[in-house]
């Protein structure tokens, strides 16, 4: 995934096109650039690496100036990260005028329509599918840049996010959307169109969001030649399709706090975003448990009710993180609420000719709600007929719209490319999801009482859990030379183990791996030596006389044990040489809870190891491509 923004107005789009960016960079952060466009022509400057390298370019340039600009954040996907492959790419105009674009997603025909650009005598400079957008749109354009994205358009497969401009309309910004997300800010006398919310919302609050296939031209400029450097400026955009039907959009309030995507007093987002679960925890459970009826109030699935109840079979999918707490899911879907459950790798499942009986619900589990391979699992799911729902944290997302009901986890942008505060959301809401059906169907309402009243408690038990950062950072320090982790769990612990080596494997680049604690003597016992940390997740619950046995095992072959144990277990401490405690809480509820300690790990690891924990190599926060 890359990070596209934009700007037409009345100020110096530089300066606000590099915050934009730094805003973005979460997105990608391979390489970055921007075109600035004015009556003279275009300039471009590009970086590879962090979007500060681009900055000092731009100001040691000094002559960086205009009013309509266009700047990308990149995560390689076509060409290496390089100078030649960074965003923006160019086209050359018959009458010779640059048409400038940014990009975010693949064009999938770019191999024809590249040889057919070089036939027509466009010279190719870079690898990436972008360059052939920005030929394609420049051979197309006869004076009107409108006309000439929407014929471009007609002609390309696969998904894009762009913004575009040329030099001979230095007023005009044209944008388009398809499978990739991108949003429009209605500024003061100015135009902001970004890949997300966060690079708009410290500009304004009234935002115009594009479906797919649909066209923006966005125009800013000055009343008269006298003002072209104050105001007033006049604006005025317009939407249609790629086919030029217009489209009235209406203009929406954006559900954002700058306070939300600040760091404040934090060193990373990460740490904000582990600390501030106890309330992000809160607004998602929310208005959504009563305890007077004992009932989990899910509005956003009120109108399929007879279906859930009904349902025969529900197929979980996501990647990442989100598959993790999916397979969460499977347990609590299958214990609660008595329904047979899978968990599938989107990507997976998607290209295995699945079956879909009837009565299947599909599942989206997804934080950004673009993740290409989930998005696609659930189209494939839908078409053979299955009720599609969402469990996903961006509102309006591609995968929120597609689905016909959903929950959104309500906890907040999450902008560290490690998934945590997401995570124990997308398990909350598939918690609550469990428990409407099974209330509906065979859950005594003692039983669903208990749950929601522990539910109700999370936050204060989160932040409990929370108050051991220290604990865990000294316990981290004393393996930090340790290159090999394992994670142990059984049950509903299990997928929490490989999520706990999950974090630690992408933010520390620690080797670890995650598996059922049965498993352990199967094999990767094999490689327990002395002095390997073993995580194991050894809460009180019906397998926990078994987990003991497998701490013995580890311990035997000179494993160093860190459990996460059940507070008031004052046994443990003679089984483990470090032990984070979490409050006693029925066991499908405890995911909920062990999971904190092990972000914490990853974090602290991170930090010990001198890690970029915010922008972990390699990694961008949401991969849109397959
Ligand atoms: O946005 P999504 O939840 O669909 O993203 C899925 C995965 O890409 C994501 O969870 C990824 O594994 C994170 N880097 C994990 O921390």
């Amino acid at each position: 995934m890359c990070g596209i923004i934009a700007y037409v107005g009345s100020k110096p789009a530089a300066p606000l096109l590099v915050e934009g960016l730094k805003r973005l960079e979460y997105r990608g952060y391979d390489s970055a650039g921007m075109a600035i466009v004015t009556d003279q022509g275009t300039r471009i400057l590009k970086a590879v690496g962090r979007v500060s390298v681009l900055e000092d370019q731009a100001n040691s340039a000094g002559d960086v100036v205009g009013r309509l600009g266009i700047a990308h954040t990149r995560w390689a996907t076509h060409g290496g990260p390089t100078q030649v492959n960074a965003h923006p790419h160019t086209g050359t105009t018959a009458d010779g005028h640059t048409v400038s674009v940014v990009h975010n997603g693949i064009i999938e025909n770019h191999s024809t329509l590249r040889k057919y650009l070089a036939e027509k005598g466009h010279k190719f400079v870079s690898e990436t599918d972008t360059e052939v957008l920005s030929a394609l749109i420049a051979q197309l354009y006869h004076g009107d840049l409108e006309a000439a994205v929407q014929s471009a358009l007609r002609e390309i497969k696969g998904a894009y996010a762009i913004a575009v401009t040329c030099d001979r309309e230095p007023h005009t910004l044209v944008c388009a959307r398809k499978g990739s997300p991108l949003i429009i800010g209605i500024a003061d006398q100015a135009y902001i169109v970004a890949s997300d919310a966060s690079a708009i919302v410290s500009h304004t609050t009234q935002v115009i969001t594009l479906d797919d296939y649909q066209v923006a031209k966005l125009c800013a400029g000055p009343n008269d030649s006298n003002t072209a450097a104050g105001g007033p400026w006049s604006v005025d955009f317009k939407t249609t399709t790629i086919d030029n039907v217009p489209v009235p959009l209406e203009i929406q309030e954006l559900e954002l706090d700058l306070e939300q995507i600040e760091l404040g007093s934090y060193p990373h987002y990460m740490l904000k975003e582990i600390m501030e679960q106890p309330e992000a925890i809160r607004d998602c459970l929310r208005g959504r448990i009563d305890m007077r009826e004992a009932r989990v109030v899910l509005g956003g699935l009120s109108a399929r009710t007879r279906e859930l109840v009904r349902a025969k079979r529900f197929v979980l999918t996501a990647q990442g993180t989100a598959y993790h707490a999916g397979l969460i899911g499977e347990y609590l879907i299958e214990d609660l609420a008595r329904v047979p459950a899978r968990c599938e790798y989107a990507s997976e499942f998607r290209y295995r000719n699945p079956i879909i009986e009837d009565g299947t619900i599909i599942t989206a589990i997804s934080q950004s709600g673009e993740t290409a391979d989930t998005l696609a699992a659930l189209r494939e799911a839908k078409e053979r007929g299955a009720l599609a729902l969402g469990a996903v944290n961006a509102v309006g997302s591609s995968i929120a719209r597609e689905t016909d009901a959903g929950v959104y986890l309500r906890v907040g942008p999450e902008i560290g490319v490690a998934s945590t505060k997401a995570f124990v959301g997308q398990v909350a809401v598939l918690t609550l999801l469990a428990l409407y059906i099974g209330r509906r169907k065979h859950l005594p309402e003692l039983a669903v009482r208990e749950y929601l009243a522990e539910l109700d408690r999370l936050p204060a038990h989160i932040q409990r859990v929370l108050e051991q950062s220290d604990h865990i950072n000294q316990c981290v320090q004393q393996y930090i030379d340790r290159n090999n982790w394992l994670f142990l769990g059984r049950g509903y612990n299990y997928p929490v183990a490989l999520e706990g080596a999950l974090k630690l494997k992408e933010i520390s680049y620690i080797h670890a791996e995650g598996m059922p604690a049965a498993e352990m003597k199967h094999g990767p016992i094999a490689l327990i030596d002395d002095g390997m940390p073993v995580v194991f997740i050894a809460t009180k619950g019906s397998q926990y006389e078994k987990v003991l046995s497998n701490i013995a095992e580890a311990r035997a072959r000179g494993g160093r044990i860190i459990a996460v144990a059940t507070e008031g277990d004052d046994t443990i401490h003679s089984h483990a040489d470090s032990v984070f405690f979490v409050p006693a809480v029925p066991e499908p509820l405890q995911p909920l809870l062990t999971s904190i300690p092990l972000q914490l790990v990853a974090y602290h690891a991170a930090v010990l190891r001198g890690h970029d924990v915010d922008k972990p190599r390699n990694l961008a926060k949401s991969v849109t491509v397959e």
